[in-house]
């Protein structure tokens, strides 16, 4: 990875159209190491990653769980899916409910940014997936108790160049205190 931090942030785009051409496990290993370098509260690393290659598993994820949801552009191929899994409980046994209902969840929100910006730097595209049936994919990835899913990353090679939805102007979000 040899471009800079600020230009593979500024490239990164939500991508919902992909090759039809499978992820390196190279590949897959980095993105897992950068999910693994993000910041967590007291280091504790309260997360798991399942990493779906197997496409019957990925095409059962999209049929039932996600079809309720606006998500029809995956029947279209999605090559790889990771899901971001947090444990709240073992949050809560340092930080009590603040460990539970933030931490665990900025600890995995933290580790699902890397692994984007990780496979943007990597020539893949990526999708943040949130809306999805938690219950039914957990079952179906077998999700150990005390873990929820608190995202799903679709991954592959882009077919098409997404265009990013504007962003709001400065002024608007950022307030100085000088
Ligand atoms: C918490 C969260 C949940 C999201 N859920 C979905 C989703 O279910 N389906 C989808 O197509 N995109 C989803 N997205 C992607 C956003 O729509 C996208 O990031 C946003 O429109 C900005 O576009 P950009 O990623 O191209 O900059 C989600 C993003 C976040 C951060």
């Amino acid at each position: 990875m040899d471009k800079n931090i600020l230009d593979i942030i500024g490239q990164r785009k939500s991508i919902r159209k992909y090759e039809d051409k499978k992820v390196e496990s190279k590949k897959i290993e980095k993105l897992m190491e950068s999910a693994t370098l993000a910041p967590s509260a007291g280091n504790r690393q309260p997360w798991e990653f399942i990493v779906v290659e197997d496409e019957k598993v990925i095409a059962e994820l999209i049929d039932e769980p996600m079809s309720k949801f606006n998500t029809s552009w995956m029947s279209k191929g999605v090559p790889l899916m990771i899901a971001v899994c947090g444990n709240p409980v073992e949050s809560a046994k340092k930080y009590g409910d603040r460990g539970r209902n933030l931490y665990a969840i900025q600890d995995t929100a933290a580790a699902i940014q890397n692994i984007m910006l990780a496979a943007a730097g990597l020539g893949l595209g990526t999708c943040w997936i949130g809306a999805f049936d938690e219950v039914e994919v957990s079952e179906l990835l077998d999700v150990k108790s005390d873990y929820r899913i608190y995202g799903l990353i679709t991954v592959g090679y882009p077919a098409k160049e997404g265009s990013r939805p504007s962003r709001k102007p400065l002024s608007e979000v950022v307030r100085y205190i000088k």
